[in-house]
C-alpha cells in the first residue's frame, strides 16, 4: 500500500541548508527500549523489568498488548558500535541515549557499579568515533526497582538518590557529553505509571501522583545543580506537549480545555520557570499543598540551558460527567486513516509550530530542541527494502513546520527523530515500530527504511527531504 500511495509534490522543498550551519540533527533512543542485557553485568531490575515480567495474561487485561518485554530488544547494549556506526553513516552529529540508573547504582544510591559506567563510556566513546555528539538523558524512566519500593518518585528521599546518580554519571562521562536532559517527558511517566497505572510502575492513586510530581519538579532542580557542580556541560531537560483543541464553545468545553492544557502542558514545565502550579486551571493540583515545604517554591526552580519539546499529536478534551478534569483527552474523531500512526495519534504537523512558538512565549529559552518527533507505520521488509512512504511524508511536514519555526524567529537549535532503530515501545511493546532503520528481532538484522536514506540525502547531500 505505501509504495502505491502518491506523495504531491510540495510546493517549498524543506533542506538542510534551511536551518543554517550551527542547527544539530540527530536521533535519540531510551536505555530500556533498547538495550537488552536487562540483568547483565551488575545491573539490578528496574521498575520496568519487574513490570513486564509480572505481566498476566486472559483474563486479566494484559500491561503490555503483546505480552513482550525488552529482555533483549534491539540489543544494544552489545550492538551499539554497529547502530552507531549506521547514525554516522547517515549524516547525524547527534546521539541522545539515556542512560539506565539500575546499571549505574544498583542499590539506587551508594555504591557505584564499574561495569555500569563503562558501558556508557563505550558508548560514548563510540559516538565521537562516528561523529556523534553524545546527549545524554539522565531519566527516560526505568527507575531501580529498589528505589520504587521505598516509594519511588512519592518519597522526597527519592530528589536526593536521583541528584546522587545524576553526580556520578557526570564526573565519569562529562569530559565528552556537553549536553544533557534531567527527565524524558514527566507527563508520560507520572500520568501513566502514578496516577492510570499502564505504564511501570503501575501505581493508580491521585495523591501519590500529586506527591510524585512534586518531587521530579525538585528533583529537576537538584539534577541539574549535581550535574553542573562537576561538568560545564549544557543542562536541559525534555517535555512531551501536546496542544489541545475544544470541541465547542460552553463554559464547561472551555473548563475541560483548560484543566487538561494545565495538566498536560503545563503542570510540569511552570513550576520549574518559577510560575508555580497551574492551580487555578487545575483545582485538584491544590493537592499539592500537602508536599511542599517552605522554600520548595524557590527550590525548584532552574535556568535550563535549553528545552527539549517532544511533539506527536494534539488531542480533544470533550467535556464528560467525571470528577476532577471533566473530560478524557483524547484523539479527535474526524481523522483519515492514513493520517493515524499505529498507536492511534492523528498526524498533525502544524501542532509542532503551535508547539514551540507557545514555548518560545514563556521568553524563558534561549535554546529550543526537538528532542523527539517521529510516527509508527507498520513497516515490511520487501527484496531488502523498507518503503515507509507514510513516515516519509510525515517527516517532511514536520520538518517544514520547524523551519516555519526558524523562520518565525523562534530559537530553534536542533531536531532529534525518534528513533534510530525499531524497539519495545513501552505498553504497545513491539507492535509500533518508529525506526528509520528496521530491527527484525528474531535475527537482530538492520535494514535502513527508505525515510533513513532521505535522512542520508539530506543531510550529506542537500537534498530536499521526502521529494
Ligand atoms: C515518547 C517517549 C519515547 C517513545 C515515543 C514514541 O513519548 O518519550 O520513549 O516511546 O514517545
Amino acid at each position: 500500500m505505501d509504495q502505491q500511495m502518491e506523495r504531491p509534490a510540495s510546493s517549498d522543498p524543506v533542506r538542510r541548508s534551511d536551518f543554517g550551519d550551527d542547527f544539530v540533527w540527530g536521533v535519540a533512543s531510551a536505555s530500556y527500549q533498547i538495550e537488552g542485557g536487562w540483568d547483565l553485568d551488575g545491573k539490578s531490575p528496574s521498575v520496568w523489568d519487574t513490570f513486564v515480567h509480572n505481566d498476566r495474561r486472559w483474563p486479566l487485561p494484559s500491561k503490555v498488548k503483546d505480552h513482550t518485554t525488552a529482555d533483549v530488544s534491539c540489543d544494544f547494549y552489545h550492538r551499539y558500535d554497529e547502530d552507531l556506526a549506521l547514525a554516522g553513516a547517515m549524516g547525524f552529529g547527534v546521539k541522545r541515549f539515556s542512560i539506565s540508573w539500575p546499571r549505574i547504582l544498583p542499590e539506587g544510591s551508594g555504591r557505584v557499579n564499574a561495569a555500569g559506567l563503562d558501558f556508557y563510556d563505550r558508548v560514548v566513546d563510540s559516538c565521537l568515533a562516528h561523529g556523534l555528539d553524545p546527549w545524554v538523558t539522565l531519566y527516560h524512566w526505568d527507575m531501580p526497582q529498589c528505589v520504587n519500593d521505598r516509594g519511588g518518585w512519592t518519597s522526597r528521599r527519592t530528589v536526593d538518590e536521583f541528584a546522587e546518580y545524576c553526580g556520578v554519571v557526570a564526573e565519569r562521562l562529562g569530559d565528552r557529553v556537553k549536553n544533557w536532559m534531567i527527565f524524558n517527558e514527566p507527563a508520560s511517566f507520572l500520568l501513566l505509571g502514578y496516577l492510570l497505572g499502564f505504564h511501570a510502575p503501575g501505581r493508580r492513586s491521585l495523591n501519590g501522583f500529586v506527591a510524585a510530581s512534586h518531587h521530579v519538579a525538585l528533583a529537576q532542580a537538584k539534577g541539574a545543580a549535581a550535574i553542573r557542580a562537576v561538568t560545564d556541560g549544557k543542562v536541559g531537560t525534555t517535555h512531551y506537549f501536546a496542544p489541545i483543541r475544544n470541541t465547542g464553545d460552553s463554559p464547561r468545553h472551555r473548563r475541560a480545555q483548560r484543566r487538561t492544557d494545565a495538566l498536560l502542558n503545563r503542570m510540569f514545565i511552570e513550576p520549574n520557570l518559577g510560575l508555580g502550579y497551574p492551580m487555578d486551571d487545575l483545582p485538584l493540583l491544590r493537592r499539592v499543598e500537602a508536599f511542599m515545604l517552605s522554600g520548595d517554591d524557590k527550590a525548584i526552580e532552574v535556568d535550563f540551558d535549553f528545552m527539549g519539546a517532544q511533539y506527536y499529536t494534539r488531542l480533544v478534551a470533550p467535556p464528560l460527567p467525571l470528577p476532577l478534569l471533566g473530560t478524557i483527552p483524547m484523539p479527535g474523531k474526524d481523522l483519515a486513516k492514513d493520517d493515524v500512526c499505529t498507536l492511534g495519534w492523528q498526524l498533525q504537523p502544524d501542532g509542532l509550530f503551535e508547539v514551540l512558538e507557545r514555548l518560545h512565549g514563556y521568553g524563558r529559552f534561549d535554546e529550543i530542541v526537538i528532542t523527539e518527533n517521529g510516527m509508527a507505520v507498520p513497516d515490511h521488509v520487501e527484496g531488502g527494502r523498507v518503503r515507509d512512504a507514510r513516515r516519509i511524508d510525515s517527516y517532511r511536514r514536520h520538518l517544514s513546520e520547524a523551519r516555519r519555526a526558524v523562520r518565525a524567529g523562534i530559537p530553534v537549535t536542533g531536531y532529534l527523530c525518534w528513533c534510530l532503530t525499531d524497539n519495545f515501545e513501552w505498553a504497545d511493546g513491539y507492535r509500533s515500530r518508529f525506526g528509520l532503520v528496521h530491527v527484525d528481532f528474531d535475527t537482530q538484522q538492520r535494514t535502513i527504511k527508505d525515510s533513513g536514506w532521505e535522512f542520508q540525502d539530506f543531510l550529506t547531500r542537500g537534498a530536499a527531504y521526502g521529494e
